[in-house]
């Protein structure tokens, strides 16, 4: 076609992508903007703790290069190899949850499990039962189903826990799914059992299916945190959880799901495998690592968790430490959410940019984790070492002076 002859427009995308919004990676361009000026920008922003120098445990890299040596390079069935189905099926048994391998998909990562099982719950107009703070895959992912997110708050006056009348007074008949992250990100809170029976209760009460978001149990620093199922085995509950946190290999994007043994799942398991099949398989390779991680050695969590419990002290006294901040002390996984009283019109971001501006050091604003912009909450990640947290809380507080002085 002749250029002259062509509409000018650009082409339009879609009304979901207006509505889609994933904070983490969105607040990287201020970032990249600051470090093409010449600025050393400090990423707070990505739990991923390969950047700061944890390493994948050997035993998994090899049973990886072995599989690529080997010709495991091909596609495989969509709900996985058996043997990893198995392992994952095994170990949750050993933790207590006795699941057939028939119900175990392995996943692109815990993030394909959200997409997967939300989209296999949820219809357009239905509602889903988020945290406030979440971690902001879940809106993201009901977005473009067109469902809805129904906020229940976590109360920072009592160390991030559930607020279960919220939570109750939000249920209506379009609710479906309850969405329980725990030990969670981004507050680092672990919930204790009588919270957690509360909320396995209430979902059976109101008939909704419960997505436990389980990626970072076994970063709970008094030792790894109980599968939510073995509180009630025949409760509706898929559980999520992966090889990126607690064993150090999130770039590899491979996890598992685990759909509960009651017979009132068996319609979802099967819509969750049918969706399956048109991602074809999750990476082929990776899913040997998930056998070894699951039947080999794991001494590096101990390790993992000793390193974590330290930074998450220094965190909390360093932020505890600076005038008009608080930060309820995490006890699991690597994120602290400090909140900052904030002059009246100001808001979580234009703190968190101001920061970035002033120091270089790049943070999230709560609000993209569904905060309210005034409350002045934003996420840190605490996964650098602590000589290098200590510089970076100094300059979090030199700053925050300033700001709050102004
Ligand atoms: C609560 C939570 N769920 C899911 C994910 C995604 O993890 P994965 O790398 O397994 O997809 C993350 C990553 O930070 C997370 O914090």
């Amino acid at each position: 076609m002749p250029t002259s002859s062509r509409l000018a427009q650009p082409i339009p995308v879609a009304a979901r992508v207006d509505r889609f919004s994933y904070a983490i990676r969105n607040i990287v361009g201020a970032a990249q903007a600051l470090e093409a000026r010449g600025t050393r920008v400090r990423y707070l922003n990505i739990g991923d703790p390969v950047a700061f120098g944890f390493q994948t445990p050997p035993h998994l890299i090899e049973a990886v290069t072995r599989a690529i040596r080997d010709g495991h390079n091909g596609y495989l069935p969509s709900a996985g190899i058996q043997e990893a189905r198995e392992a994952v099926a095994a170990d949750y048994a050993a933790c207590g949850v006795g699941v057939s391998p028939d119900r175990v998909l392995i996943t692109t990562g815990t993030s394909e499990g959200i997409d997967l099982a939300l989209n296999a719950l949820a219809d357009e107009g239905d509602e889903v039962l988020v945290p406030s703070p979440t971690y902001p895959l879940y809106t993201a992912v009901l977005a473009t189903i067109n469902a809805r997110p129904r906020y229940y708050r976590t109360d920072p006056n009592r160390d991030w826990l559930p607020d279960l009348d919220h939570l109750r007074s939000l249920v209506t008949p379009r609710t479906r799914v309850l969405v329980v992250i725990d030990p969670n990100n981004p507050t680092g809170a672990v919930y204790p059992t009588a919270v957690r029976r509360a909320l396995v209760e209430f979902a059976e009460r109101h008939g909704l299916t419960i997505l436990a978001d389980e990626v970072y149990a076994d970063t709970a620093f008094d030792g790894p945190a109980p599968l939510l199922a073995t509180l009630d085995q025949d409760a509706p509950i898929i559980s999520l959880s992966s090889l990126s946190k607690a064993y150090l290999a999130p770039g590899w994007r491979t996890g598992w799901m685990v759909v509960g043994a009651t017979p009132r799942l068996d319609n979802v398991v099967a819509a969750v495998k049918k969706l399956a099949d048109g991602r074809l398989c999750s990476p082929a390779p990776m899913q040997y690592a998930v056998v070894a991680a699951l039947t080999g050695d794991r001494s590096h969590q101990a390790r993992f968790r000793r390193a974590l419990a330290e930074r998450a002290q220094i965190t909390a006294d360093a932020l505890n430490a600076i005038p008009g901040m608080r930060c309820v002390r995490p006890r699991a996984a690597f994120y602290a959410m400090p909140a900052v009283s904030l002059p009246p019109g100001r808001t979580d971001e234009d703190y968190v940019l101001a920061l970035l501006r002033a120091t270089g050091i790049l943070c999230v604003y709560g609000s993209g984790f569904g905060m309210r912009p005034e409350e002045g909450t934003f996420r840190i990640v605490f996964l650098a070492d602590p000589g290098e947290l200590r510089t970076i809380y100094a300059d979090i507080a030199a700053f925050t002076r300033d700001y709050l002085a102004r």
